[in-house]
């Protein structure tokens, strides 16, 4: 089996309009988002909260594109179906979030969803050998997880070569998530990423009723990647 590995933009809405997603998907999937990622934060994983299923799911009719949710929670089974059941294409739980994440993994596949794994920064790749043949995704953290708008980590470029080589041929894709730019999204492509996570990076500038920067945004960023991947 092939996968697209073609660059892939998703705006995190994570730095949208919170009192207005619905309109802030329509404008950005056309303004060329090609995903749209969701951020799970539970308070306790990670220093901060957003957002569950019923939010979930009233996002969901108005994504045409992919929804892309990332699970930055813990415990995360007693959770799987209610996001499936809310409509996620993807769900990406973290393996630092618990002892179980091969049973998380089974999980997400048996609840319908693409099963996406996520690695915090401070997380090397030894664990994951035994993980490749259960995941659809793997999402390599280039910030500490929760929130937005935070520096980007140089030092997971020499991870992302790493996982490149070790998915081989499988139908993996590799997400960056955190401090996407212009500036390092050609970093990340070069060393072999395919989804590119980015929310300040893409909603700077913009709103619902001046939705034009978020096209040349997202442009730029996927203008950058391609370049870099041209020249590798
Ligand atoms: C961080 C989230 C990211 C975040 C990215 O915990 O997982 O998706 O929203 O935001 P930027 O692109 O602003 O770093
Ligand atoms: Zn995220």
């Amino acid at each position: 089996m092939t996968i697209d590995r073609s660059i892939k933009i998703a705006p995190s809405i994570l730095s949208a309009d919170f009192a207005n997603f619905g309109q802030e998907i329509q404008c950005v999937e056309a303004q060329g988002a090609d995903w749209i990622h969701v951020d799970v934060m539970d308070g306790h994983f990670v220093p901060n909260l957003t957002f569950g299923p019923p939010l979930c799911a009233a996002i969901r009719p108005h994504i045409h594109t992919v929804m892309d949710v990332h699970l930055m929670i813990s415990p995360v089974d007693r959770f799987v179906d209610a996001f499936a059941e809310a409509g996620a294409d993807i769900l990406t739980a973290h393996l630092e979030a618990g002892p179980h994440v091969h049973r998380t993994l089974q999980a997400i596949r048996g609840a319908g969803c693409k099963a996406g794994l996520a690695l915090n920064p401070g997380t090397g790749l030894c664990n994951v050998e035994h993980l490749l043949d259960m995941v659809d995704l793997i999402c390599v953290m280039t910030v500490n997880p929760g929130f937005g708008g935070q520096k980007f980590i140089h030092s997971q470029i020499s991870k992302v070569r790493e996982l490149r080589s070790l998915i081989g041929d499988r139908p993996i894709h590799i997400e960056i998530d955190g401090g996407i730019t212009a500036d390092t999204a050609p970093l990340m492509a070069e060393a072999g990423a395919d989804v590119l996570v980015a929310g300040s990076g893409v909603f700077k500038g913009g709103s619902v009723t001046d939705p034009a920067p978020y096209g040349t945004n997202i442009r730029t960023i996927r203008e950058a990647a391609e370049a870099a991947r041209t020249a590798a």
